[in-house]
C-alpha cells in the first residue's frame, strides 16, 4: 500500500514569546474521532455518503488508503469535501497488501473491529510509534470473534487478522477507559447475529453509538453505577449512506486556545468546535483555574454540539483534576499541563494511567517536556503534580517530542508562553492532525518561523 502521508522530514523549531497579544477568529480542522468513523462507517453502508469539513490529517488519510484498499470507492471532491461509495455491510474484500495505518491509534484499533469479522486475511501495519503500542486491549476481546490474530510480542503491530464473517456476538466490560476498545468490540458486531454489549464503567467518547445510529444501527445506551454506560447494538443493521457534518476538533481548539489564555493581552475565538460533553474536560479545567472561556453561537451540527469558544488572556490558578474527568480530555493533559505551570499554585491530575499508551508515553514525555523548561513536576503513582510558577515560565529547554502530534503543538504554546525561547526537535507529526497549526498561530500572532 502506498505509504505517501508519513512526515517527510525532520522540522526543528524554535519559539519566541510573541511581542505582541494573539488575536483573531479561526477555524480549526475537522474533529479527527469523527473524521476516521465517518469514512470507514460509511465504507460500510449501501449508498453515497457526503462528508463535510472531514480533517485532512495523515492519519485519516491513511484510513482514506484502508477502506479504498477495502473496496471503498472514495473520492475527495474538494478541501474536506469527501464522496464515499459503500460497499454494504459485509462487502469488504481482501486487500491486495499490507494496510499501513501510519502513526494511527485510533485506525488500526477501529479497523480490527471491523476486520475481524470479515472472512478474509489482512495485515496491518504502522509507522515506529504504532508498532510500540499495545493492540492486545482490541484483540482479546476480539478473540472471541473467532477470528485469529497473529501478533509481534506483546501484540504489537504488524498484525495478521483472519476474520470470521459469522461471529458470535460479543459481550464484554471495558478493562481500560478506551473508546478504541469499545468501538472495536461494537463493529466487530456489525456483522453479528443478535446482541453485542458493551459495559465502560466510565463513559467515553460516544462517536461511534451516534454515528452507527446515524446510518440506521439500533444502538441502545443505558447509565450504569456512577458514570458509566451500557451499549447494545442489534447485529446485522441496514447501514444506509447518510451525509455527515464533521464539527472541528476540541482535541485542536485546545492548543489555540490554552495559548490566547497565556500570551497576555490576548483574545481569541475559534469557531464551529465540536462539544460533545465527552470531549470537553479541558475547558471544565481551564475554567476551574480560573480561565476566562466563553461560549457563543451553540447549536447542533451533523447531531454532535458544537459552538464558538473564546479565550481571553488572564491569570490562572491550580487545578485538581478528578481520574473519573480523564476521559474526556485524554488528549489535553500536555497541553493542559503548560497551562498549569503557567498558573499560581500546584495542579494535580489524577488518574493518568492511559497516558502512558498514546503516540508516546504522554505522562513521561509531559514530564520530561516541563522540566526542561524549568517546570518543578512530581509524579505519584498515576498522578502528575506541576508545580505552577505564576506566569513566570523560565523555559529555554530542548522538547523531545518523540513522534507525538500533541506534544509538539503543547511545546510550541509552551515557547510562546515562556521567558527564553523553547526548542522543539520535531513538528513533523503536527501535520497527523493539525495541517496548518504553524500558519493557523501566525495568522493571530503567533510569529513562528516558516
Ligand atoms: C480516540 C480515543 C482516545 C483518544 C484518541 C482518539 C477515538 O483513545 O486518545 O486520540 O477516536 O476513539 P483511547 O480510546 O485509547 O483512550
Amino acid at each position: 500500500m502506498k505509504t505517501d502521508h508519513a512526515p517527510s522530514s525532520v522540522r526543528a523549531l524554535t519559539v519566541h514569546a510573541p511581542r505582541a497579544p494573539l488575536s483573531g477568529s479561526v477555524h480549526v480542522p475537522g474533529d479527527k474521532s469523527i473524521s476516521h468513523r465517518s469514512l470507514m462507517f460509511a465504507a460500510l453502508a449501501r449508498g453515497t455518503t457526503h462528508i463535510t469539513g472531514l480533517l485532512e490529517g495523515e492519519d485519516v488519510l491513511r484510513t482514506a488508503d484502508a477502506m479504498r484498499a477495502l473496496g471503498a470507492d472514495i473520492t475527495r471532491e474538494g478541501a474536506g469535501q469527501w464522496r464515499v461509495q459503500g460497499c454494504g455491510l459485509d462487502g469488504l474484500r481482501e486487500p491486495a497488501d499490507v494496510l499501513d495505518m501510519g502513526n494511527s491509534g485510533t485506525a488500526a484499533r477501529l479497523l480490527s473491529g471491523i476486520l475481524a469479522s470479515h472472512g478474509f486475511t489482512s495485515v496491518m501495519t504502522g509507522d515506529a510509534s504504532l508498532r510500540g503500542r499495545p493492540m492486545k486491549r482490541v484483540t482479546d476481546p476480539l478473540a472471541a470473534t473467532g477470528a485469529t490474530f497473529l501478533s509481534r510480542q506483546g501484540g504489537r503491530l504488524p498484525l495478521a487478522i483472519a476474520g470470521n464473517a459469522n461471529p458470535p456476538p460479543l459481550a464484554y466490560r471495558l478493562p481500560v477507559a478506551s473508546a478504541q476498545v469499545k468501538s472495536a468490540v461494537l463493529l466487530a458486531g456489525l456483522n453479528a447475529v443478535g446482541e453485542t454489549r458493551v459495559e465502560e464503567p466510565v463513559a467515553t467518547r460516544d462517536h461511534t453509538e451516534n454515528m452507527l445510529r446515524h446510518f440506521g444501527a439500533q444502538v441502545q445506551v443505558e447509565p450504569m453505577g456512577a458514570g458509566g454506560r451500557v451499549i447494545t447494538l442489534q447485529g446485522r443493521p441496514d447501514l444506509v449512506a447518510r451525509d455527515i457534518v464533521v464539527p472541528g476538533d476540541p482535541s485542536s481548539a485546545a492548543f489555540v486556545l490554552v495559548a490566547a489564555l497565556l500570551v497576555p493581552g490576548s483574545t481569541v475565538r475559534v469557531q464551529g468546535v465540536g462539544l460533545n460533553p465527552l470531549r470537553t474536560g479541558l475547558f471544565t479545567s481551564l475554567r476551574e483555574m480560573g480561565a476566562d472561556l466563553a461560549i457563543s453561537n451553540e447549536r447542533v451540527e451533523g447531531g454532535e454540539p458544537v459552538g464558538d469558544l473564546t479565550a481571553t488572556a488572564g491569570a490562572l490558578h491550580g487545578v485538581d483534576v478528578p481520574a473519573t474527568r480523564a476521559p474526556s480530555m485524554i488528549d489535553e493533559y500536555p497541553v493542559l499541563a503548560v497551562a498549569a505551570a503557567h498558573a499560581v499554585g500546584p495542579s494535580r491530575f489524577r488518574g493518568l494511567e492511559e497516558l502512558r499508551v498514546k503516540e508516546s508515553d504522554r505522562l513521561a514525555a509531559t514530564v520530561a517536556l516541563l522540566e526542561a523548561n524549568g517546570i518543578r513536576v512530581d509524579v505519584v503513582g498515576d498522578d502528575m503534580i506541576v508545580h505552577g510558577t505564576g506566569g513566570a515560565i523560565p523555559g529555554g529547554g530542548l522538547v523531545e517530542t518523540r513522534m507525538d502530534h500533541r506534544l509538539a503543538m503543547s511545546a510550541i504554546v509552551m515557547g510562546l508562553a515562556a521567558r527564553k525561547p523553547v526548542s522543539v526537535d520535531d513538528t513533523a507529526f503536527i501535520d497527523t492532525s493539525f495541517p496548518g497549526f504553524v500558519g493557523l498561530m501566525n495568522s493571530i500572532g503567533a510569529g513562528l518561523a516558516a
